[in-house]
């Protein structure tokens, strides 16, 4: 549930004002998350990175713009999605969020999707995952199944960083968009022209 007074831009004035974990030390400056609300699809990633720190946008850098064309691919883009992280500033080196500094930020994230109310969550990557499905869920045994988060559907996929590693793994993540199109009623016709990213 929403509360009456809150909004997108009050999480991200109150993100931008936070010191409550040692990431805060780090960031040039936060990155609370963009796109359109309410949303019938959000996307979480991990936490940004170099780019989106000196940005202050989520997923601008490489994976951003891989995810872009994954999003297209389902004929979406950042007009009609949100895209979020676990964390809202950037890890050092890149490093995985602890588990303490993910619990430390999840509240913004829980009123993010309050505030975004959407009907599918698509987690992208481990971190995301085991925030929303419970610590032991892992990202090679529970991507392409939906879960549940209250009434949202959720499914999880593999980060964008990652495809680019191992570009083979792509076929999967199309398995997985199409099943997101297909919950969310945007048809892709034969798919051929879609699966170019
Ligand atoms: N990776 C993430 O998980 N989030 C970003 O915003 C960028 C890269």
């Amino acid at each position: 549930m929403v509360g009456a007074m809150d909004s997108l831009e009050l999480v991200a004035r109150e993100v931008a004002a936070c010191s409550a974990c040692a990431l805060a030390s780090y960031r040039t400056q936060t990155v609370p998350g963009e796109g359109a609300a309410p949303a019938s699809l959000m996307l979480i990633g991990e936490g940004p990175g170099r780019q989106e720190d000196a940005e202050g946008r989520p997923f601008v850098g490489a994976a951003g713009q891989l995810l872009d064309r994954m999003l297209a691919a389902i004929h979406r883009d950042r007009t009609n999605v949100y895209i979020a992280n676990v964390v809202k500033c950037r890890p050092p080196d890149n490093r995985t969020p602890s588990e303490e500094e993910a619990l430390c930020c999840a509240p913004f994230l829980s009123r993010q999707i309050a505030l975004v109310d959407p009907d599918v969550i698509v987690t992208l990557g481990a971190t995301a995952t085991r925030l929303l499905l419970g610590g032991d869920a892992r990202i090679t045994r529970v991507r392409g199944q939906w879960h549940t988060l209250g009434e949202r559907a959720v499914m999880p996929t593999f980060h964008p960083a990652f495809l680019l590693r191992d570009p083979r793994q792509k076929r999967l993540v199309w398995e997985d968009l199409q099943q997101v199109a297909a919950r969310l009623g945007i048809a892709l016709g034969d798919g051929s022209a879609d699966r170019g990213w």
